[in-house]
């Protein structure tokens, strides 16, 4: 027995689906055609892992995903709010009886994230054109949020964080955090960005990163809506219940906590549908690639909905890989250790098998390394995390491999080749989400209470 209570707006949802396919079959569809525009333009790369890399790849087809998916979630408008004008008929034709109220603020809500993604397609793709310096990229999406950041603080959206029992007893039950939670949500969205952008580089590796991130919090939403499953066990009298963990269970404020859901799912549905049709070209061997703008618009979603959905703080959950990868990146990203322009792995145009990179490939490493360098390169060697190369007269360092998961893949499980490396990348994407609901559901409730 199926138990679905009336709270679900199954026409909406039934909608929204639709048209993420819709989308999905669009982006399959238009992207073979585009192509060739998108390298006249000058949008065009080289794959570099390909032993005769002289063809040209059309680059920042992530363009074509954003307008897609922006027009998708547009069209839906009208849909999202069908019952509003069902009650406006209603009530015109029972003149005097009042009919629903528009929900504006739902509509604002809607809107700003619609104008976030929008400024997010925008900064991605001039970063695509004008290749923006890594350090002056990485504060661009703070102006993007500040729409649904003002939207949250209309809402008067919570702003404190409860501690786990453990630290109760340093910090108090609850932190006030204020405005600092504001420059937490703005940085999120900063982090959210760039962190799918520098684990790049294989084929289909960004859109499957957003992809399974997608799908992680779209299961999330429905373990929030209200619905359940009844199995009936025989001898045992009693029913087998799946269901919507917190909308069923909880009465009070549950309606505005499945409403956030809700928008959560109708944001990130069509995402889904996006990023599958344009994996089918992203996937090796590439035939196109999403350039900064596809990583710019996917990573504001998930900023936008954890926002808007106030699970900022679960969300990160599901970048566990990102944020490993972020922090092992900070020597290079600041400065610390060369970085290269690109640091994907090397391929091997004979057995063509990848291999870790090299970090000396752009600039020699400089001959005498600040203390803190070497410390902190020898803490990543003895980690296992990457791979110093030493001058065996001097003792000093003279490269190291490029500190980035991909590099570690390969180096704690050997070479590969492309497509299994974004495979790999892929599993262990799904294992930080599995852990991510295992925290999530099991571990919190042992730190929290309620
Ligand atoms: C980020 C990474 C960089 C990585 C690059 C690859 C950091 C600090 N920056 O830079 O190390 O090399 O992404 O995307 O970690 N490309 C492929 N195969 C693919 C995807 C991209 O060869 O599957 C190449 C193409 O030549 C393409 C270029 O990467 O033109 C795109 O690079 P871009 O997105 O501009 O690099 P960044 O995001 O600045
Ligand atoms: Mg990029």
């Amino acid at each position: 027995r199926a138990l679905i209570t009336p709270a679900l707006p199954l026409p909406a949802l039934f909608s929204s689906l639709g048209v993420s396919i819709l989308a999905g079959i669009v982006v399959t569809y238009v992207i073979p055609p585009l192509g060739p525009n998108f390298v006249r333009a000058g949008l065009k790369g080289r794959d570099l892992l390909k032993p005769k890399n002289e063809e040209f790849v059309p680059e920042s087809i992530g363009l074509v995903c954003a307008a897609v998916y922006i027009m998708t979630i547009i069209l839906f408008i009208p849909f999202l709010f069908s019952e509003a004008f069902t009650a406006k008929v209603a009530s015109h034709h029972l003149e005097g009886l009042a009919g629903g109220e528009f929900p504006i603020q739902k509509l604002a809500v809607y809107l700003a994230a619609v104008l976030s993604l929008l400024i997010a397609t925008l900064l991605g793709f001039l970063d695509d054109i004008f290749d923006i310096r890594w350090r002056h990229k990485l504060p661009i999406p703070l102006i993007g949020s500040i729409p649904i950041l003002m939207v949250y603080f209309a809402e008067q959206g919570n702003t404190d964080v409860v501690m786990p029992i453990p630290l109760r007893r340093f910090f108090g039950q609850i932190i006030h955090l204020g405005p600092l939670y504001y420059l937490y949500m703005a940085l999120l969205s900063t982090f959210t960005t760039n962190s799918i952008n520098i684990l790049a580089g294989i084929n289909g590796c960004e859109v499957s990163q957003a992809f399974i991130i997608a799908l992680s919090v779209t299961l999330n939403d429905v373990l929030y809506l209200p619905w359940s499953f009844h199995i009936p066990v025989p001898f045992l009298g009693a029913d087998f219940v799946i269901g919507g963990v917190y909308g069923a269970g909880l009465a009070h404020g549950s309606k505005e906590l499945v409403e956030r859901h809700l928008l959560s799912l109708y944001l990130l549905l069509p995402l889904i549908g996006v990023c599958a049709g344009f994996m089918f070209h992203n996937w090796y061997p590439a035939r196109a690639f999403p350039g900064d703008t596809l990583c710019y618009l996917t990573g504001m979603a998930f900023a936008v909905v954890g926002i808007v959905g106030h699970f900022s703080k679960t969300l990160l959950l599901f970048f566990m890989p990102q944020i490993f990868n972020f922090i092992l990146s900070c020597p290079q990203l600041f400065g610390l250790v060369p970085c290269p322009r690109h640091r994907v792995p090397n391929v091997d145009n004979l057995t063509l098998l990848l291999h870790p990179s090299e970090a000396n490939k752009d600039q020699p490493f400089p001959e005498n390394l600040s203390r803190l360098s070497v410390l902190v390169l020898k803490i990543l060697s003895y980690l296992r995390l990457t791979k110093l190369t030493v001058n065996p007269t001097t003792g000093s360092i003279t490269s190291c491999t490029n500190l980035t998961i991909l590099n570690v893949l390969l180096l704690v499980f050997g070479p590969t080749r492309e497509e299994s490396l974004t495979r790999r990348l892929i599993a262990v994407q799904i294992c930080g989400s599995i852990l991510a609901f295992g925290i999530r559901y099991g571990l919190a409730g042992l730190v929290y209470d309620g």
